[in-house]
């Protein structure tokens, strides 16, 4: 039998990878959750992009000025500001001195999330609340300060030329539906129609919102899934295209979406799930 000829890249995310292009040059962004995981790299590759960057965290404010430091290597400048996204007047306290510091903002990606697991009829309403509050009223309160902003400073086409750009972070639990999960997956799927709702109100603005749908990518929410190899093997009988995601996959595809290249991009989700959205027991069965 010949050789698998997908060997030297089956299960393997530590592939070579090009270059950011410098497509966001002199347009701070904000980034809600950025001191790990998937928030964490979308920082890394906005700034690689050009952009100086606000990193939102709550509580411990070293792994955030950490990554503000990498931010700074890239030769962009950095601010780490503490907000609780699920709370108004952090949150817009938080826009007020991000706004003061570099004078606007151009990009803004609601990322913050969290997991409360829990099977159904055990769920606390307290597990209930802080998933929506976070996940869903976060995302909000996050959008809704970023569009005051945009529509107050309008279009500069020397900068971009839309007035403004915010990527809401989905999942691919925004379609699939998921047992234990039930309030991550609520919060997922109104992200969707809060995402487009104002997609469609603000477009006329020259305001762009798009959501990328991540699948399962290698971060502290969801160890348990991929750091064993049991755990592996399980998962990428989810993934059709056989490795699981990278936090700069998505970094990456949050810069498309941020950038002009993506201009005429509204109220769209970018699935970048490797094909987990594909609904994979079907390439066997049904
Ligand atoms: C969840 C992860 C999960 C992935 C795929 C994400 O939105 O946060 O825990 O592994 O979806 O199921």
């Amino acid at each position: 039998m010949s050789a698998d000829p997908t060997a030297s890249v089956r299960y393997n995310s530590d592939l070579p990878r090009a270059a950011y292009t410098k497509t966001l040059q002199g347009q701070p962004a904000l980034i809600t959750g950025a001191s790990s995981g998937i928030g964490k790299a979308t920082a890394l590759g906005l700034a690689q992009a050009g952009a100086d960057i606000v990193v939102n965290y709550i509580g411990d404010p070293t792994p955030a000025e950490e990554v503000a430091h990498q931010i700074e290597k890239f030769g962009s400048k950095a601010i780490a500001i503490e907000a609780d996204v699920s709370t108004e007047d952090q949150v817009q306290a938080m826009f007020a001195k991000a706004i003061n510091h570099f004078g606007t903002l151009h990009v803004v990606v609601s990322n913050a999330g969290l997991q409360r697991d829990s099977p159904f009829e055990a769920m606390t309403l307290e597990q209930w609340n802080t998933v929506i509050g976070v996940n869903l009223t976060g995302q909000f309160l996050t959008a809704r300060e970023a569009v005051r902003e945009f529509k107050r400073r309008g279009v500069d086409t020397n900068i971009s030329v839309a007035a403004g750009k915010i990527v809401c972070m989905s999942s691919v639990h925004q379609e699939i539906p998921w047992a234990g999960h039930v309030n991550y997956a609520a919060s997922k799927g109104g992200i969707m129609m809060l995402m487009k709702s104002i997609a469609q109100e603000v477009a006329p603005q020259r305001i762009r919102v798009n959501a990328v749908a991540p699948g399962a990518i290698r971060t502290p929410i969801n160890k348990a899934a991929w750091s064993t190899p049991e755990a592996y093997d399980a998962l990428m009988a989810l993934v059709p295209y056989k490795r699981i995601g990278e936090p700069d996959d998505i970094a990456r595809a949050v810069c498309w979406l941020a950038s002009d290249a993506a201009d005429y991009v509204i109220g769209t989700t970018l699935f970048v799930d490797g094909g987990m959205s594909l609904y994979p027991g079907f390439a066997t069965g049904g």
